[in-house]
């Protein structure tokens, strides 16, 4: 909770700044000059996150969850997620991009209950391959014991680089991918990221995240909402994340908004149905560690 406070304590000193930075480029002050100094405090930043990555133990902040299971995941991503994870076959596969303890994965692979069979998300039919992503290494013993237990390739677990730092042969390709609260919240580089998703998915497979604190597609956040990820045009007009994601192309997007949660969350799914993908430049204009990071970009031209 501390966490959550002191970041909101930032991003109100970081909008302070950038609206003095507005301020001065509409006094008609050099944009280069202005531009300068947020190359060192965009590392600055960098270089915190990386240690909330690093961190072990009681260091390790309290809103950095990493032991989400496969039933939180059924909760947080569209509709339909289950079903799909259901309707894979033995030699499909499942990639999940910043997977921490990869404890989604152990639950689809764990032996069925049979209290309640048809209630497992994913179904308890043939189990498609899994891989999980993480920068840092979370895996815990029960990860290994399954590893062990299965004995061949089904599960895998790659740490140690981030997704962009991946070769489309070393991880080759997909037919579901998730994040849930991976690589699409806390990446500095939003265009780069998807366009790695994409191009790891089969075509009609289907990405699955979600982006918390947004201004949503349904319109009806709260205007009150401290914005973690805001996307602008270039003249500083917002843009909603599905309307940016809804540019990209070869790609069928759908949103479902949540107004109603903690901080206004779009659920996203993203279906490749072609193999041209282009997704829309954003840069960044200005990010701030944390869990998770307040992340601004703007369109490219
Ligand atoms: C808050 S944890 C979420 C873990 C898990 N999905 C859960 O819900 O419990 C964030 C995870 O995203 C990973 N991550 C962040 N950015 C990433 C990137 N660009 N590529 C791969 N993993 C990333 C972190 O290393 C970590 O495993």
């Amino acid at each position: 909770m501390d966490s959550v406070k002191s970041s909101v304590k930032g991003r109100k000193a970081a909008g302070t700044r950038l609206a003095v930075l507005i301020a001065l480029q509409a006094l008609g002050l050099g944009a280069c000059s202005l531009q300068e100094p947020a190359q060192p405090r965009i590392d600055e930043e960098i270089a915190k996150q990386e240690k909330i990555y690093r961190s072990r133990g009681a260091d390790v902040p309290g809103g950095y969850v990493t032991n989400r299971g496969l039933s939180d995941y059924a909760e947080v991503l569209s509709t339909g997620f289950c079903d799909a994870l259901g309707r894979l076959g033995s030699s499909d596969r499942w990639l999940d991009i910043g997977a921490g303890e990869g404890q989604a994965i152990l639950d689809y692979y764990a032996p069925g209950d049979d209290a309640a069979p048809a209630e497992k998300c994913g179904g308890s039919g043939p189990k498609a391959r899994a891989v999980a992503i993480s920068i840092e290494d979370r895996r815990r013993d029960k990860w290994k014991q399954q590893t062990a237990r299965l004995g061949d390739d089904r599960i895998q677990y790659l740490s140690g680089k981030r997704l962009s730092q991946y070769s489309l042969e070393e991880l080759e390709k997909f037919q579901i991918i998730t994040d849930v609260y991976g690589g699409f919240t806390y990446s500095d580089n939003l265009s780069r990221f998807l366009e790695k998703v994409l191009s790891l998915l089969e075509s009609d497979g289907v990405f699955y995240t979600l982006v918390q604190s947004v201004h949503l597609e349904d319109g009806k956040d709260n205007p009150n909402t401290w914005y973690l990820t805001e996307l602008v045009y270039a003249a500083g007009r917002d843009v909603k994340v599905c309307s940016w994601l809804k540019k990209t192309t070869c790609a069928k997007v759908g949103c479902e908004s949540k107004s109603d949660w903690h901080t206004p969350t779009e659920l996203i799914n993203i279906k490749k149905v072609c193999s041209d993908v282009s997704v829309p430049r954003m840069k960044l204009l200005q990010n701030e560690a944390g869990n998770p990071p307040g992340r601004r970009f703007q369109l490219e031209p």
